[in-house]
């Protein structure tokens, strides 16, 4: 980490907004002074401005119980309704919403009015199934616009989505199905990706098959969406497809306001522990800080903007940033379904040119991928519409931002690099575009209405010049409420790290330049960062070991030019499999394992076959040393170790 800060320290370029830029952004200066004033009045403003509240709130903020905090608590809203119906009402019901882009090349254009029809009618649908107030829809979909329908469908109703991304296997559906108690499963055929279909319903199927453990099953309803031509089995009684219910359901159907704590959504993520953590979202404090950060950071014009978020919906960031936020602001916007480089390498950038997309939001690891292909392939296209960039999911290094704004941007396009997490909801530390003079790879400064230190161990204040610990110090309005079915865990894990009462501790390690601006350094506890998405070190692990030749297994994180980070696997394999086979055989068949287990995201990079394991005396892993074998490094300080050999013929073995 240390050769990195130093890195860092040498970043002089700096780059002020434009004037004309500045003039006619959304986001004025008065705008730190307004929230640093007065932050629950600034909020309120917020939340009254950008959404329709059908009963207004007269408490902006209940923190009576920290870490469990309220937001508007007495008002009530519908987020559906926010992010359709009164846009129709409004007027602007034949904006285009959705400009959706399928792999293959199909295109359609979905209105906020033929949306809108569309949510109503999918809610219809599952009222129907009986799902209600607080029950929960697990989906699980490929980048299509009934995956945007089927959540503010489900938000219609007041009940509780669970997206699971469609990359992950089988057992994590299984998983996230089971510990949310899901009534219902959207799902379809498949998706394309890399020009064919990857099926996702077998894996529906298999997750909702018997599996002899006793877990009760929850679900009684499967909405099979059909995007391919996958032959998919099929269960009476529990399967309908899309297409044979949704065209023929009533039109009508009126929102019912809920109150702003309604829980909204849990979406899983990797915690430091095997075990899947359901953050969980309620209504009107996420929809508030997501549609005002989409509108500020982003310096959104609706009637003249095209948005182009590339997450995909099984991520927070397409959660907040496709779904939530775009939406709720009346923005039009690009959904893509398939993959950066097929059947090209310039995709994506044929994507911006066909439909003039003006602000585009991506991550650092897809930047990094296309640097190595050449800019020869984005000079093919006409780039000149866009005129903001931004960046989120790990630390972006200053070349990557350097070439991003110079070949995407055309070199004088604004970044913004967005720090944020799963847990925050929303964005929390960035540049505003017309307002910060921005730095080649640092994030910067925390919202106007956020509050955000950098601290040591003891939770006192590093002051500038300084790496730490990064926290954020008031509460938010896009917060998570919780862990789903958890509470004890949710205070542990995010509130419990220093002495000090109503810190919340990120998990991330950031230094303060001498101008007070952050600086990312990437996470400092067992969680890995690849290509942008969360996993556990614990979780590979705890895979890695369901295997019947697997003894005992180390996972690190260790950096990788494209990825950020990749999973790199130390195995120790048991006696009787290694006399039967050959290690090469087995680091395959182990990877292959853990792409089943958890999903191909998770397969590791290596896995070394190692005789033993770095341990403390007290028998603990010591991943740093491991870490260093992985990047290739000089091992570092042993003397802790129970066995001071042990990295030796490690480092031998990898060899
Ligand atoms: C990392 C994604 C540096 C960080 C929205 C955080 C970043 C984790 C940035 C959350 C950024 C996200 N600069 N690091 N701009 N944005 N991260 O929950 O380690 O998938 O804790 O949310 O990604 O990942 P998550």
């Amino acid at each position: 980490m240390s050769s990195q800060i130093d890195h860092l320290l040498d970043e002089t370029r700096r780059f002020p907004p434009a004037e004309e830029f500045a003039a006619a952004a959304v986001a004025q200066p008065e705008v730190y002074e307004r929230a640093g004033a007065d932050r629950e009045a600034f909020w309120g403003e917020q939340a009254r401005e950008l959404l329709h509240w059908k009963k207004p709130f007269t408490r902006v903020l209940d923190w009576s119980t920290p870490p469990f905090a309220k937001w508007f608590d007495d008002g009530e809203l519908n987020v559906s309704y926010n992010c359709l119906d009164r846009h129709v009402e409004a007027g602007n019901g034949d904006r285009v919403a959705i400009l959706w882009e399928g792999e293959p090349g199909d295109s359609r254009r979905i209105t906020y009015a033929e949306l809108t029809d569309e949510v109503k009618r999918v809610a219809n649908v599952l009222s129907g199934f009986g799902v209600g107030v607080g029950d929960r829809v697990a989906i699980y979909l490929p980048m299509i616009p009934e995956a945007v329908a089927a959540m503010l469908a489900v938000a219609r109703l007041g009940a509780v989505h669970s997206v699971v991304f469609g990359g992950f296997s089988a057992d994590s559906l299984r998983s996230r199905i089971d510990d949310a108690g899901a009534k219902v499963v959207i799902t379809a055929d498949g998706g394309y990706r890399k020009g064919r279909v990857s099926a996702l319903k077998p894996a529906v199927d298999q997750a909702l098959g018997d599996r002899g453990d006793g877990v009760q099953q929850t679900v009684e309803h499967v909405l099979v969406v059909k995007r391919g031509e996958n032959d998919v089995d099929w269960v009476e009684g529990r399967d309908v497809w899309w297409h044979d219910i949704v065209p023929a359901a009533s039109v009508d159907h009126e929102a019912q306001a809920f109150p702003a704590e309604n829980p909204l959504f849990i979406l899983y993520t990797s915690g430091t522990t095997g075990k899947p953590k359901g953050i969980l979202h309620t209504s009107g404090g996420y929809l508030t800080q997501a549609a005002y950060t989409h509108r500020n950071v982003f310096d959104l014009k609706p009637e003249t903007d095209v948005f182009w978020c590339t997450a995909d919906i099984g991520w927070i960031t397409g959660h907040t940033y496709v779904t939530y936020g775009p939406l709720a602001n009346g923005a039009t916007q690009v959904l893509y379904e398939g993959t950066p480089d097929a059947p090209h390498p310039g995709r994506w950038w044929e994507v911006i040119e066909k439909y003039g997309v003006t602000i585009f939001y991506t991550a650092p690891t897809a930047i990094r991928s296309f640097m190595k292909i050449g800019r020869s392939v984005p000079r093919k296209f006409d780039l000149s519409s866009i005129r903001l960039l931004g960046s989120v999911g790990e630390p972006i290094n200053p070349e990557a931002w350097m070439w991003y704004r110079e070949v995407i941007g055309g070199g004088d396009t604004p970044i913004v690099d967005t720090w944020w997490q799963t847990e925050t909801g929303a964005i929390m530390v960035s540049p505003l575009p017309g307002i910060t003079a921005t730095k080649p790879g640092s994030a910067q400064v925390p919202l106007p209405g956020i509050a955000i230190d950098v601290v040591d161990e003891t939770g006192e204040e590093v002051g500038n010049g300084n790496g730490g610990l990064l926290v954020i110090t008031e509460p938010w309005p896009s917060m998570l409420r919780g862990i789903w079915g958890d509470p004890e865990r949710y205070k542990e894990t995010y509130w419990e790290k220093f002495d000090k009462q109503g810190f919340y501790f990120a998990g991330d390690g950031a230094r303060l330049d001498e101008d007070g601006d952050l600086w990312l350094l990437g996470r400092v506890d067992d969680v890995m960062n690849v290509s942008g998405h969360r996993l556990s070190t614990a979780e590979i692990e705890s895979s890695l070991v369901a295997h019947e030749a697997t003894a005992e297994a180390a996972v690190v994180g260790a950096s990788d030019e494209t990825t950020g980070q990749a999973v790199v696997a130390f195995v120790i394999i048991k006696e009787s499999y290694l006399s039967e086979h050959d290690a090469a055989g087995l680091a395959t068949q182990l990877r292959q394992w853990v792409g089943e287990q958890i999903g191909a995201i998770a397969r590791p990079r290596d896995v070394y076959i190692v005789g033993e394991l770095p341990k403390t005396r007290s028998g603990k892993i010591m991943r740093r040393l491991l870490r260093d074998v992985a990047e290739g490094r000089e091992v570092g300080d042993t003397t802790t170790l129970a066995d001071t050999a042990v990295m030796s013929i490690i480092s031998a073995q990898v060899k």
